[in-house]
């Protein structure tokens, strides 16, 4: 039901300079796989087979990395080596994959408004590369678990995890009334906060689910913190006129835009994935 998922991914990553001089920083690794890829999974994993890329200059090895390479397939043919392109290969074979370009950088909405004519009329997700999720083995990912509360309520949702009051600057806060146990109605939510102006402890990382009308609201979204075009605000204002929930999913999630965090999500992977 929900079929298509939007990566914005032309921001700069200036935060790894000079690693993201002529690389995008959604190819970094944790470990062995480029960031980008970690989330195509999660999403592929709670049903998803259509990608939209919201890039910008200096993306093209996003493109390249979900497409198929033939001249290192041929020189690895028939060695071991094959299989390490597994992962990405059967991504590739049961996925579509488009893209379109932000020549501008006015924001998170509106990079997700730029995708517009990649998502149509249908509610879709929406993945920030840089928020790498984890969950326990047999659970669901982040995205599938939002999945299923969407075909439950039908309305869009963000995830939101517990942040401590001097990180909420770096988060858009929400407040909410609890319905059950971990999921909020929206009342309320502040693009990157000062610690004092906080409604919650409550932040949302980059995982959405949006209905399609956001697109009209972003449209008419005038710009916000920073001058950008925030998709905060342009959920605030569907939570006003409908219903927008929040999520505190199971799992953990590991902030891959800080260098703290990437190497944090780096030790994780390779002591539980890689090395298992
Ligand atoms: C964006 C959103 C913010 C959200 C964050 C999650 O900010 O604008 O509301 O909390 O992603 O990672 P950014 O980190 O792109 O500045």
């Amino acid at each position: 039901m929900i079929n298509k998922c939007l990566f914005p991914v032309a921001g700069y990553g200036t935060r790894f300079l000079p690693a993201t001089k002529a690389m995008p920083k959604e190819i970094l690794p944790i470990v062995n796989k480029p960031l980008v890829q970690y989330g195509v999974e999660e999403a592929s994993a709670a049903g998803i087979r259509e990608f939209g890329f919201v890039t910008g200059r200096g993306k093209r090895a996003i493109e390249d990395h979900f497409d198929i390479s033939y001249e290192l397939e041929h020189q690895i043919a028939g060695t071991g080596k094959e299989e390490q392109l597994n992962s990405i290969n059967e991504l590739i074979n049961n996925h579509t994959f488009a893209f379109t370009r932000q020549n501008e950088m006015k924001g998170l909405g509106h990079a997700i408004l730029t995708g517009r004519n990649l998502i149509g009329d249908n509610a879709f997700a929406v993945v920030l590369a840089d928020d790498f999720c984890v969950t326990e083995e047999g659970d669901d990912g982040v995205l599938g678990q939002m999945v299923q509360l969407y075909r439950q309520f039908r309305c869009s949702i963000v995830a939101i995890e517990e942040v401590p009051r001097d990180e909420a600057h770096k988060y858009g806060v929400i407040a909410g009334e609890p319905m059950k146990d971990g999921l909020y109605r929206i009342t309320d939510m502040v693009e990157k906060p000062a610690a004092d102006k906080a409604p919650s402890n409550l932040a949302i990382i980059g995982r959405y689910i949006l209905t399609p009308d956001i697109f009209d609201i972003l449209e008419n979204t005038p710009p916000g913190k920073g001058g950008e075009i925030q998709i905060t605000d342009a959920l605030l204002e569907q939570a006003r006129k409908g219903c927008v929930l929040a999520y505190q999913f199971r799992g953990r999630r590991f902030d891959c835009g800080s260098i703290d965090g990437f190497v944090e999500a780096t030790n994780y992977v390779y002591q539980h994935v890689y090395r298992k």
